[in-house]
């Protein structure tokens, strides 16, 4: 019996090695086209982090205050075209560089923030 066993733990420590090596590479694939690589792009990160206020709200604030929901993407998209103010302090946001399905996509991003 214990040698019949034997065969299995190599599997499975096999399929442990090959499973660390694909989250390996995913890890390490081109992000060029991820929303956090063109909000980088795009100079949010200038004035927004992710998690703590810089000048502009945390993105995870943001998300928190639209409770995480995708109808308020075009509400969103246009601020963040357009620029906005008064919401969230008394700086207002500049309108950004972005086009119109960027905008969304930055939104979609930001309103998945947990
Ligand atoms: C020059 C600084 C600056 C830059 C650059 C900037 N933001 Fe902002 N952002 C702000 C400020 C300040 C506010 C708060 C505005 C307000 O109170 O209405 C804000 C607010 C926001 C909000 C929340 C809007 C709301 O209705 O609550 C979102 C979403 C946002 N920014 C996304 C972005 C994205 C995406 C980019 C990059 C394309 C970006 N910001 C670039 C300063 C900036």
């Amino acid at each position: 019996m214990k040698n019949l066993l034997r065969p299995k733990m190599g599997l499975l420590a096999l399929a442990g090695v090959v499973l660390t090596q694909v989250s390996a590479m995913a890890t390490s694939l081109p992000r060029s086209i991820s929303p956090q690589a063109l909000a980088q792009e795009k100079g949010c990160f200038a004035c927004h982090a992710i998690d703590h206020k810089v000048v502009g709200p945390a993105w995870k604030d943001v998300a928190a205050k639209y409770h995480h929901n995708l109808k308020y993407v075009p509400d969103l998209a246009k601020k963040i075209k357009n620029g906005n103010a008064g919401i969230w302090g008394p700086v207002p946001m500049p309108p950004q560089n972005v086009t119109q399905a960027q905008a969304e996509e930055l939104a979609r991003f930001i309103l998945s923030l947990h």
